[in-house]
């Protein structure tokens, strides 16, 4: 009967009673002082990806680009990188200092997966979509979606959608003007057949890729306004970006290089971000089965994680003259952004129909 509801509260009761609270909140602060906090199960500020995930899964899919399922699963285990924690230094939630901008199905997935082998990247593993789609939430909102990092460590994000979206460049750079860009680019026909064979994965109803490829066929005129094909003129959104940060700041990735040579990829953009190259060929090997590298993880005990698990998703038969059609259509533009980035990626000399 001692604490029986329907006797009133001693005041000495109540006191000790606070008395109580007072000292166990000492003790947690004490405990999160000592840099406990963030690795303790149980409490409520360890994990980022715990508290990260609902706001990003009520935004529709269409946007994300999950180039593979695999490393989508891989990132939740990730929430604590190993290396990074260790009582000493303080953690504190910053404002990414690079974040990779885009594109849709170019591979923005891989290269983070790869970046975050690295012992000095922290990364958000969903996308936040903060400057297109929670722009008014404000910057404490997009801070708070951060891990935590230590000094010299680099936050970052992607969200391939905002390298396409208008708003975006100037308002990365009123957060600030010496963000890092990157853009993972690959060619842009097979790109709009991957976007579409993505869509058409969970629409399955959607008209053909020709039909919406074409405005007039016998015409040969090409729709550009559907975003499948609009994404791949990249000359034309990089427009954009160069009015407000100048081409030093961006680096563009290619998708094509990921796959064919990760780790020489892997050096530029370590160079890129002012880091130790970490991130090297040993951390990858090549699947001659697959035709894709895999990556491995530097715990061990994890299976190595693949790129190409959906890759083997079949692509429609897309007829060879369509193809040619966006070749054509794409060569100026791709023609611009080889002038532009100093660099031949290489795309109009791939052989069609593939
Ligand atoms: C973290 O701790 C490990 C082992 O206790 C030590 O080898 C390493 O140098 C420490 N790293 C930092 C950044 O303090
Ligand atoms: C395509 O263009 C041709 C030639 O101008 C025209 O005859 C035809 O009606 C057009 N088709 C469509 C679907 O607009």
């Amino acid at each position: 009967m001692e604490y029986s509801p329907a006797r009133p509260p001693s005041p000495v009761r109540s006191k000790v009673f606070a008395a109580c609270v007072m000292l166990s909140l000492w003790v947690y602060m004490l405990y999160c002082c000592a840099g406990y906090c963030s690795t303790a199960p149980g409490f409520a500020a360890g994990r980022v990806a715990d508290y990260l995930d609902p706001p990003v899964k009520t935004s529709s899919r269409d946007l994300l680009n999950n180039e593979n399922e695999e490393w989508d699963d891989a990132r939740a285990e990730d929430a604590t990188p190993p290396g990074s924690v260790n009582g000493t230094g303080t953690e504190s939630k910053k404002l990414p200092r690079a974040i990779i901008i885009g594109v849709k199905k170019g591979g923005t997935r891989a290269l983070l997966e790869f970046l975050r082998v690295h012992p000095d990247i922290r990364a958000v593993g969903a996308e936040p979509h903060f400057f297109d789609r929670n722009y008014d939430k404000g910057l404490e909102w997009y801070r708070d979606l951060m891990p935590k990092t230590l000094e010299g460590q680099i936050t970052m994000e992607k969200t391939p959608s905002y390298f396409v979206t208008k708003e975006v460049p100037a308002r990365i750079y009123t957060m600030s003007k010496a963000t890092k860009l990157i853009v993972v680019v690959r060619d842009p026909v097979t790109r709009a057949i991957s976007d579409y064979t993505q869509t058409r994965s969970k629409k399955p109803d959607i008209p053909s890729f020709e039909s919406l490829t074409f405005k007039n066929r016998t015409l040969d005129l090409i729709d550009t306004t559907w975003s499948a094909l609009q994404i791949g003129m990249y000359a034309r959104h990089l427009e954009r970006w160069l009015q407000f940060f100048p081409m030093e700041q961006i680096l563009f990735v290619s998708g094509e290089g990921l796959i064919s040579d990760p780790a020489g990829e892997m050096a530029r953009v370590q160079d890129f971000l002012g880091l130790r190259r970490v991130v090297t060929q040993k951390h990858f090997h090549f699947n001659p089965a697959k035709g894709f590298p895999c990556l491995k993880r530097p715990e061990g005990n994890s299976k190595p994680h693949c790129l190409g698990k959906t890759k083997g998703r079949t692509h429609p038969n897309i007829e060879a003259r369509v193809v040619q059609s966006l070749r054509n259509f794409y060569r100026p533009y791709n023609k611009k952004f080889y002038r532009m980035t100093g660099h031949d990626f290489g795309w109009d000399s791939q052989p069609d129909g593939e």
